[in-house]
């Protein structure tokens, strides 16, 4: 387990897992908790884009997709550094997956959060959303998050993301990340 000490602090704390894990719920509660600013990845890809996650991915497929979303992390990260302020980013399913955006987020001194659920719970809670792209069907689901596993275990910080999600906000607080802030 890494130290809490000032000198691991990090002014991003970033919300890794696979889809339904809460990552967008979690990740601006905290922000909210925090007083820090909250960021979602898919929205300012939707954004920069001008399509839907879904409409991107029907219209130019994954492999632009996952550059498009290596692009706006690294303008994000760029945002975070040049501002200095403290903020709560969450990612997309698929974006620790990817080893160039692990370095990236690396290089930047974020802190990690691997929100961890078991997959027959992400499984339900996807299953009434039919917005994403990647969610075909149960055998696709599982296989898929099998496979990122091994990435997501990579992250430094893991937290339970099951039941009510002001307790999995009170689990990555008390992790203390964040760098104390002079106002
Ligand atoms: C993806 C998950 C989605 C979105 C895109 C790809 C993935 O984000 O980035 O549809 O590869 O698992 P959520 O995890 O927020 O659904």
């Amino acid at each position: 387990m890494p130290s809490t000490s000032d000198s691991r602090r990090t002014r991003l704390v970033c919300l890794a897992g696979f889809m339904g894990s809460g990552k967008s719920t979690i990740g601006q509660l905290l922000a909210r908790q925090a007083g820090h600013r909250f960021i979602d990845l898919d929205t300012r890809i939707e954004e920069r884009s001008g399509l839907s996650i879904r409409e991107f991915f029907e219209r130019q497929g994954e492999a632009r997709f996952r550059e498009l979303e290596h692009e706006t992390l690294l303008l994000i990260l760029g945002e975070i550094a040049e501002k200095g302020q403290p903020a709560v980013l969450a990612l997309g399913g698929g974006t620790y997956a990817r080893p160039g955006n692990q370095a990236a987020l690396r290089e930047q001194g974020a802190a990690v959060v691997w929100l961890d659920c078991p997959v027959d719970e992400l499984f339900a809670r996807c299953a009434t959303i039919t917005n994403r792209p990647l969610f075909r069907d149960e055998a696709s689901f599982r296989e898929l998050f099998l496979q990122r596993l091994p990435s997501y275990q990579m992250a430094e910080h893991r937290v339970e993301s099951t039941g009510d999600p002001r307790n999995v906000v009170s689990q990555i607080l008390s992790l203390q990340l964040f760098e104390r802030v002079s106002a």
